[in-house]
């Protein structure tokens, strides 16, 4: 591919991804760059919905105190605010870019319930495919009038004396005035995982090797009821089943959050808490879903996925264990979607622009990602864009190290033993040591040999960041559990985030 030159290029082809190239692409010339196919993304897989106080005994207040109950109380609270408050309007939006949310018989937006939600406000497609109707829609508003390179793998960003301006992929260079980071999560760090395999945190790595801040790494969700049967993964099982009524037992048929007040409802950081300790004492753990009427029709996607795992779906007595699903942290963005580097902006998974806290509300994901989407594309069409194209590159590259990255597996077991739902110093510090040898390699992959050798040099930088972060919170909140500082740190806690960036020199 020949050098190309475009006014944004966005990275990763999830919802705010797509909304914001929507948004823009009647005035900017825009290219998506994507690592697989434009319709694979986490968002896609999403199940739950959209969160929204549509409802008229509903309010953005009471969204905005649930978000913040769950989150404990970690958050940009003008950032909440907007989000909360956009929400009614996003589903409008959606519904008129031809996203046919579930009514009832009467016409009216089916309303479902989900884990710490104090009203039903959660609007779903498709039954339990909210992200695939969504993404699907998007997909038809861009897909003829922005670029999209597909199969095309983004190796750093371009710094220039102006700032970030453009991408370097194993494709070819492209210039642009605006470079905006939309690459999701990181689930792939670890064994169990609702995420797609391409979320292996390179919009966090790539970030981090240009300079970015990067904050709340130590906050990484996990989902309480992935689909696990004989130690494989089948995806998730969506919250929505339990708003519905389905329960938590063990193999004895005893209920596992029956000590909860909101019982199997409760925060997602407390019940996979509790799942994972009921799995350490040896025990099994069901999600008992036969209470639910009409079980195959509210939950399609979920049925496939049962077939799969050879479940009879007549006795949907289901197989669950927790797993990685959503980081919290990420790049720190303000409300225009702008990093701490000029030219740089990033959006969904992977920024933080602290509308989470420490645990993520369920329903709230797709819903930051199109809020956000409005916001950088709202500030890009109104603001003159400095021109990264011509700007001068940096001169003195970063060194070739070819240093072997660890396998993927050896990853995801490592981060799963130390830094996945139980940490401590002893745990933290043994994996700090573990990768320190694939540093270098991991911080200057320019001798890579593969895309999936960079991947994994990717992960190893996201993991380091993961764990230096959950070393330096010597407290337990929400996606962060130390079993040696077991308690919230109310008292010394300031409301200051654990922020990291490599110009920090951390
Ligand atoms: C779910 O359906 O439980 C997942 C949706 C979300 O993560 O918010």
């Amino acid at each position: 591919m020949a050098d190309k030159a475009v006014d944004v290029v966005i990275i990763g082809s999830g919802i705010a991804g797509l909304m914001t190239a929507h948004l823009l692409a009647d005035d900017l010339n825009v290219m998506i760059i994507t690592k697989s196919n434009v319709a694979q993304s986490n968002s896609s897989l999403a199940q739950g919905g959209m969160a929204a106080a549509i409802d008229p005994l509903d309010s953005w207040s009471s969204h905005y105190a649930d978000t913040l109950e769950a989150g404990h109380h970690h958050h940009h609270f003008d950032h909440l605010e907007l989000l909360v408050k956009r929400a009614p309007l996003i589903v409008k939006k959606l519904e008129e870019l031809g996203v046919e949310f579930d009514r009832d018989q009467y016409g009216r937006l089916k309303l479902g319930m989900e884990g710490a939600h104090s009203h039903r406000r959660i609007v779903h497609a498709e039954g339990d495919q909210t992200g695939r109707a969504i993404t699907a829609a998007l997909i038809r508003q861009v897909q003829h009038r922005v670029q999209l390179l597909e199969q095309t793998m983004v190796q750093n960003l371009l710094l220039t004396d102006a700032g970030v301006g453009g991408v370097e992929t194993d494709r070819g260079v492209v210039r642009a005035k605006a470079t905006i980071l939309a690459t999701g999560g990181a689930g792939q760090l670890f064994t169990h995982t609702s995420n797609v395999p391409e979320a292996t945190g390179d919009g966090l790595a790539l970030a981090y090797r240009a300079g970015a801040r990067l904050i709340d790494m130590e906050f990484v969700q996990f989902h309480p009821t992935l689909l696990v049967r004989a130690g494989q993964t089948y995806g998730l099982i969506s919250e929505a089943v339990r708003g519905e009524g389905a329960f938590l037992v063990n193999q004895n048929g005893e209920r596992l959050m029956a000590w909860h007040p909101l019982k199997d409802l409760a925060p997602r950081d407390v019940v996979s808490r509790s799942i994972e300790q009921a799995l350490h004492r040896g025990e099994q753990i069901f999600l008992d879903c036969r209470v639910i009427e009409n079980f195959a029709q509210c939950f399609p996607g979920l049925i496939k996925r049962c077939q799969q795992a050879k479940i009879d779906q007549n006795q949907p007595l289901l197989p669950v264990a927790p797993g990685a699903h959503f980081m919290s942290g990420g790049i720190e963005t303000n409300a225009n979607g702008q990093t701490s580097l000029p030219g740089l902006y990033a959006i969904g998974e992977v920024a933080c622009t602290g509308v989470h806290g420490a645990n993520r509300l369920a329903s709230n994901s797709l819903l930051e990602g199109l809020v956000f989407a409005e916001q950088v594309a709202t500030y890009l069409r109104e603001v003159p864009l400095f021109d990264g194209r011509e700007a001068q590159l940096v001169e003195e590259g970063p060194p070739l190290v070819s240093g072997c990255p660890p396998t993927k597996t050896a990853i995801q077991a490592n981060m799963t033993a130390y830094v996945g739902m139980n940490r401590d110093e002893y745990g933290l510090q043994e994996m700090k040591r573990w990768l320190e040898p694939y540093m270098m390699g991991a911080l200057y992959p320019g001798g890579s040999t593969s895309r999936e050798e960079l991947e994994r040099k990717n992960m190893v930088l996201v993991a380091w960041m993961i764990t230096e972060a959950a070393l330096l919170r010597k407290e337990s909140r929400g996606g962060h559990y130390r079993s040696d500082y077991p308690a919230k740190d109310e008292e010394g806690w300031d409301g200051a985030t654990v922020a990291i960036s490599q110009t920090d020199g951390i």
